[in-house]
């Protein structure tokens, strides 16, 4: 039985090790993560093709740990965005992330999270609020996203204006699927 277990052998011949304590870690170390978490995070999406449960349940919390990697890739690929943070004293409580293209003037992407114990406060809509008053500010008048149908029902709460892509048109670029829709600022 143990036998039917037991994985088959693998050259690692090629593969180092590496111990550090907390002072010996670098900049590159911490970055290589990113690509390791681009594994996982294409193992997520294809537990979420297989599970429409996986969508609900993990993706409204999973969108928080991939808000930083959007950050930084969009960086690194020196593309634009407009994100806003929220704050309580030094501690992150909350984001917007909206891609945008500012000549174009126009956003193809976007974020919204807070954390879990802060939120029903009124920081989500004041992100929101400051989200499409800064893309009004920079003459973007609206944005397309994916968005789920609990955050459509947060918008229609909000008073926010959208409308839906035909789902032809949908490309999910991101892990957070939903209905591919325009908002407006
Ligand atoms: C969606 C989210 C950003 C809302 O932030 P929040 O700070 O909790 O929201 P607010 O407190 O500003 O909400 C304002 C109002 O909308 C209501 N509301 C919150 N979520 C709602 C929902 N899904 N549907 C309807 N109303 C909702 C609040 O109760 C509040 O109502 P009130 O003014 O009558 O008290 C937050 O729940 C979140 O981080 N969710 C997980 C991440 C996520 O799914 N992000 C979207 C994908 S990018």
């Amino acid at each position: 039985m143990s036998e039917n277990r037991k994985l088959p052998e693998k050259d690692i011949q090629n593969v180092t090790f590496e111990c550090k304590t907390e002072k010996e870690i670098t900049s590159k170390d911490i970055d290589d993560f990113e690509t390791f978490n681009k594994g996982v995070i294409a193992r997520m999406k294809k537990l979420r093709q297989d599970n429409p449960l996986f969508e609900s349940e993990i993706t409204g919390s999973f969108v928080h740990i991939y808000a930083k990697t959007v950050i930084q890739d969009t960086i690194r690929e020196n593309k634009s965005i407009e994100v806003v943070f929220a704050k309580d004293g030094p501690s992150l409580v909350g984001y917007s992330i909206v891609g945008v293209d500012r000549e174009q003037k126009s956003g193809d992407f976007s974020y919204i999270g807070v954390s879990k114990d802060t939120q029903g406060q009124g920081i989500g809509k004041k992100l929101l609020e400051l989200r499409h008053e800064r893309l009004r500010d920079i003459d973007i008048k609206s944005y397309t996203t994916n968005a789920r149908s609990e955050i459509l029902a947060w918008y229609d709460k909000l008073g926010i204006t959208y409308r839906r892509i035909d789902k032809e048109n949908a490309t999910p670029s991101t892990i957070s699927v939903g209905t591919k829709v325009e908002v407006f600022t």
